[in-house]
């Protein structure tokens, strides 16, 4: 038997089985609460159950009454109070056949890759959400749109090279005139448009793509705000898209790059950071308060650079919007 979840305040609710998590049974019901990993290990699903019990793993310096939705089931009809919720436009996700138009080595271990849709088809999503790749054996991969949503008859993804991962084995052979299942839009990492504060942007590899279609989109709306964007990797090699970083610095007035390179004489050579990410942010930032922070990488960096800003540098939790990159299957 089903219980009852409500959202607490509201008379929005949902059924979920016993064994299923409360995010899962809210987002089969077309109500969406922020959540990026699905797997327990971003935080972004946390939120507080008001009324009734749940089964929840424990988990570490979460504060009383708070639960990770992706990972709690139902003990009874709950009252939970999310985040962040609203209601899926049912028509908004689709699948569409996408077809490679350009296939670039940016660096040795990233691949980015065009993709244009059908003829007069168009994509609807918001900056920093991502699609997934339907690959023929059936399993999902999930990547960030790198483009703006203004460039809607196509999308533009950054294909990390991952030792045995399945689509890594097809990407970088992939042609101009292949044909590839997408699946858009889906997410929550998006950029809170009515806040006016600093933005510190703090990614690892990868993790650039999503943060580029929201600054990308951010010139193009006229969204005028500090931003600091500080991009980790080994060296500079691996900050591969340096003509996004440059037309930024022209175009959003009050940005500011910070790259952060294991490989010192790369740093010293941009006149960055030599070490980690969440070490430049703690170098570099005495105080987040008042500032909003957008990070994207794999869930260890997430945890590291949210515990600088929030448990060293002040910043508010509710502040803190990840997008935690989890290699493995995507969860459909
Ligand atoms: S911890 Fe629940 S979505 Fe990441």
């Amino acid at each position: 038997m089903a219980f009852d979840i409500r959202i607490a305040g509201t008379d929005v609710h949902f059924a979920c089985a016993p064994d299923q998590n409360v995010l899962d049974a809210a987002l089969q019901a077309g109500i969406e609460m922020p959540y990026s990993c699905r797997k327990g290990v971003c935080g972004n699903c946390a939120g507080a159950v008001a009324a009734g019990s749940v089964n929840s793993p424990p988990a570490e310096a979460r504060p009383a009454g708070q639960h990770l939705f992706c990972q709690c089931t139902p003990q009874s009809d709950l009252e939970i109070v999310p985040e962040a919720w609203h209601r899926i436009d049912p028509a908004a996700r689709k699948t569409f056949t996408a077809k490679v138009y350009r296939n670039t080595l940016a660096a040795p271990d990233v691949s980015i890759l065009q993709l244009r849709l059908p003829a007069g088809q168009r994509a609807r999503f918001k900056a920093g959400q991502y699609l997934q790749v339907l690959l023929p054996d059936g399993s999902r991969r999930s990547y960030s749109m790198a483009n703006p949503p203004h460039e809607s008859d196509a999308v533009q993804l950054h294909v990390r090279h991952v030792p045995g991962g399945r689509f890594t084995a097809l990407a970088p052979g992939l042609e101009s005139g292949d044909m590839l299942q997408i699946e858009l839009p889906y997410g929550s990492f998006e950029l809170r448009e009515d806040a006016a504060g600093p933005m510190l942007c703090v990614v690892g590899g990868t993790g650039f793509a999503p943060v580029k279609s929201l600054l990308d989109d951010m010139v193009k709306k006229g969204i005028r705000r500090p931003v600091t964007l500080v991009w980790g990797g080994r060296d500079r090699a691996s900050l591969y898209l340096p003509a996004a970083v440059a037309r930024w610095q022209k175009l959003l007035p009050g940005f500011t790059f910070i790259p952060a390179l294991e490989d010192a004489n790369d740093a010293a050579a941009l006149e960055g950071f030599t070490g980690r990410v969440d070490d430049a942010v703690r170098a570099k930032f005495t105080d987040l308060t008042g500032h909003e922070v957008y990070c994207c990488g794999s869930p260890p960096m997430v945890a590291a650079v949210r515990q600088v800003c929030v448990d060293e540098r002040g910043l508010a939790p509710h502040d803190f919007f990840s997008d935690a990159f989890v290699p493995g299957p995507a969860v459909a």
